[in-house]
């Protein structure tokens, strides 16, 4: 398997669960670690609150970082992030049939994916890079082992999300997927002065680095959803340059930091741009 996005020459598998290990490293082309002075390092990680092993990112400079779809932020947003008001499911429209179906492009740590899948969407998670992608699939083999012991509603939402490792763009473009709403969320480049990011976000920009190829995606995602494209972008942030047609953004929703440009397919085509 090909790693993408920055050079990880330095990131290798801890050996403290040699058979998890093993398999990793032949699943990822990442090495076993020889020693323990690396700077990034995959290893598998409990707590005595919660001794469920999760694979995880660890870094001398700060705590592991997983994925877990069943507590903490996550289990929080799902509770007390805003539910069908909150402007990214706003963003998400609707069909005349119901709730529209969701390709999250860009699926980092899962975030906006869980949020969607929790309120009912059916949600394709797309994550080009293995390592992240590895991240997410351990947490979604763990939480569909789980949640079956939890509320039906907490099962449901786990079951509405599936995980594929892929290049969006080529995805999108070679396998057709029939969906209603592609979501992109990309890497935005660092800003120097920007206070010092989430540690979830601090370990992307370690792995993955900013996504400079949006626009190539942008224009696979136009060529594909049904209804629209809905791209998440920092407040004040441009929108994604589209070479189609040097498409804009037919509205926008705001909120407090964030800014989400909709593409919706049927203005588009009306106005011959698509
Ligand atoms: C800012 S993060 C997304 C965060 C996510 N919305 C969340 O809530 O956790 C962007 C992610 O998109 C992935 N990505 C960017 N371009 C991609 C593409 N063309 N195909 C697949 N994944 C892509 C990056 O590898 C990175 O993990």
């Amino acid at each position: 398997m090909k790693l993408s996005g920055k050079n990880l020459t330095g990131l290798c598998i801890a050996n403290t669960h040699p058979q998890h290990a093993l398999a990793l490293s032949k699943n990822l082309g990442l090495n076993i670690c020889a020693n323990s002075k690396n700077a990034l390092w995959l290893d598998w990680v409990n707590s005595k609150k919660d001794p469920t092993l999760k694979l995880a990112i660890c870094s001398d400079t700060q705590g592991p970082v997983f994925v877990d779809f069943l507590a903490g932020k996550k289990a929080h947003r799902r509770q007390f992030g805003g539910g069908k008001g909150q402007p990214l499911v706003r963003a998400m429209g609707q069909t005349n049939t119901g709730l529209p179906s969701i390709i999250d492009a860009t699926a980092g740590m899962g975030g906006d994916s869980y949020v969607l899948a929790s309120l009912g969407f059916t949600v394709q998670m797309l994550e080009r890079s293995p390592i992240v992608a590895a991240l997410l699939a351990d947490a979604l083999t763990r939480a569909q082992k789980e949640s079956v012991l939890l509320e039906d509603e907490i099962t449901q939402s786990i079951q509405n999300l599936s995980l594929v490792n892929a290049n969006s763009a080529e995805y999108l473009i070679e396998q057709k997927p029939q969906v209603d709403v592609i979501y992109m969320d990309p890497m935005y480049p660092e800003k120097k002065k920007k206070a010092a990011a989430k540690k979830e976000m601090q370990a992307l920009q370690q792995l993955v680095g900013p996504d400079l190829d949006s626009e190539k995606l942008l224009e696979a995602a136009l060529q594909t959803a049904r209804n629209r494209v809905v791209v998440k972008r920092p407040k004040g942030a441009d929108s994604i340059t589209c070479n189609l047609n040097n498409i804009k953004p037919t509205s926008q929703i705001s909120s407090p930091n964030t800014r989400y440009d909709i593409y919706v397919l049927k203005a588009l085509k009306a106005s011959g741009q698509l």
